[in-house]
């Protein structure tokens, strides 16, 4: 599913769609935030945790790494790999002990293997008026997820 953002609220309004298709429970889920430098990733990440039901500020993780939340939906973990540089770096920082949550990572590419269990991808990109973005299904779950997201366009009145 593409979309064009032409600014930081198209962005967050994203999310929150994104929200409103997701199970009452969220743990297990993992979503990753992929884009260059500035492409809106926590902008997404913020407003996502926001529409979860978190009142209050959203710390960026870059330092932390990963930044928790008890949400209604469950723990929630978002996580910066911007700093990390190899899979080991990623157990040593108890990757295992996050299962009981919601992952929401950006920078995933710094450990390949996690797009191997994640349900979805959020490619955002530089567009010429603000961003554009890619939300793609890797698990039966994330794209069924990805295929209610893209129903209301498919149930237009047909004449
Ligand atoms: N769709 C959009 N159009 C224009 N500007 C946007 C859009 N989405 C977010 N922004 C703006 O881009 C800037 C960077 O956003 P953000 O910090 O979310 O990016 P990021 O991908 O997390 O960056 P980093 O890689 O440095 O962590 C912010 O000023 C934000 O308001
Ligand atoms: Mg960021």
């Amino acid at each position: 599913m593409k979309l064009q953002l032409p600014d930081a609220a198209a962005t967050a309004m994203l999310a929150e769609r994104l929200c409103t298709v997701l199970p009452a429970s969220t743990v297990g889920w993992t979503l990753l935030l992929e884009g260059e430098l500035g492409a809106g990733k926590s902008t997404f990440a913020r407003a996502l945790i926001t529409a979860l039901g978190h009142d209050g500020a959203v710390p960026s993780p870059t330092y932390t790494l990963v930044e928790p939340y008890q949400l209604p939906s469950g723990n929630l973990y978002h996580i910066d790999l911007y700093r990390v540089s190899s899979e080991e770096e990623l157990r040593y920082l108890g990757w295992g002990e996050l299962e009981d949550g919601f992952r929401l990572v950006e920078w995933p590419d710094r450990a390949a293997s996690l797009a191997d269990n994640a349900d979805l991808l959020l490619h955002l990109d530089y567009g010429l008026a603000g961003r554009s973005a890619q939300l793609t299904g890797l698990s039966a779950r994330g794209h069924d997820l990805v295929a209610q997201l893209e129903a209301p366009f498919d149930t237009q009145p047909q004449d």
